[in-house]
């Protein structure tokens, strides 16, 4: 399938790297840039236009565009900017402000590679939570199984050793929950989502399939350790 066109809102340095950490996972159509400075020093790999008005006269509408995606600190001025000229909410994306700034970079490069390679599969998370690191594994592999694996109910107590280091910490933090319907609801592409609810490895019922990008992440050894066994035999060459 072909990739997401998407703009980028920003060609400051910012927006020039987002560009690396991203090019194979889209289809770049270009920037936007008010500032005329940083438009002339942006280079000409892409085509850089002063304002969405200018992309929508050269482009004759909309330009295709799937995503405008934004890196500039006032995201919710840029919005109302966007929407005041008919783009539709959902089009436009806040990058600057992500869950866990750190990992989500270290997700865009990983997904980017997987794409760079044409490592075949699907994707999973194991520990989905709010789903608010899942809801990026589906906007950048959108065209792929996204298996969204949690109790949707915390820690299961055949997980708790007390011995471990921070286990009353974490288990204090995850009384409150979401639950799996809060969670596809903040999906961009729900129809991809398989939601696998319930204790891992349990919740795995005999599934079966081969994999590009795998993200762990329930915190306690005993279903950290159960994902690495069920999930590393069945990533693909290339996968990560
Ligand atoms: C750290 S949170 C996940 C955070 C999420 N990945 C994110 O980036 O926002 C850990 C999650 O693992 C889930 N979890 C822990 N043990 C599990 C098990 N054995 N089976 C299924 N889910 C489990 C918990 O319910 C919790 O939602």
């Amino acid at each position: 399938m072909d990739k997401r066109k998407v703009l980028i809102h920003g060609a400051d340095t910012r927006g020039q790297k987002l560009v690396k950490r991203i090019n194979s996972i889209f289809d770049i159509v270009g920037f936007i840039e008010r500032d005329p400075g940083i438009r002339n020093a942006a280079g000409s790999e892409y085509a850089c236009y002063r304002d969405i008005s200018e992309f929508m006269r050269d482009t004759d509408g909309e330009g295709g565009i799937d995503f405008i995606l934004s890196i500039v600190e006032d995201f919710n001025g840029l919005q109302r900017e966007y929407m005041n000229k008919g783009i539709p909410f959902h089009k436009i994306l806040d990058l600057r402000h992500v869950h866990q700034y750190e990992k989500h970079i270290l997700h865009q490069c990983l997904a980017n590679e997987i794409h760079r390679r044409n490592v075949p599969g699907s994707v999973a998370e194991l520990g989905v939570d709010f789903g608010d690191t899942a809801k990026y594994i589906n906007l950048y592999f959108p065209d792929r199984t996204c298996y969204l694996f949690d109790t949707f109910r915390g820690f299961d107590k055949r997980d708790i050793d007390p011995t471990q280091a921070r286990t009353s910490e974490l288990l204090e933090y995850y009384d409150v929950r979401s639950t799996a319907g809060d969670v596809l609801d903040k999906m961009f592409y729900p129809e991809k989502c398989v939601v696998k609810e319930g204790y891992f490895p349990e919740s795995l019922d005999g599934l079966e399939d081969r994999f590009a990008f795998v993200h762990i992440d329930c915190d306690l050894y005993k279903p950290i350790t159960a994902g690495l066994e069920y999930f590393y035999p069945r990533l693909n060459y290339g996968g990560l």
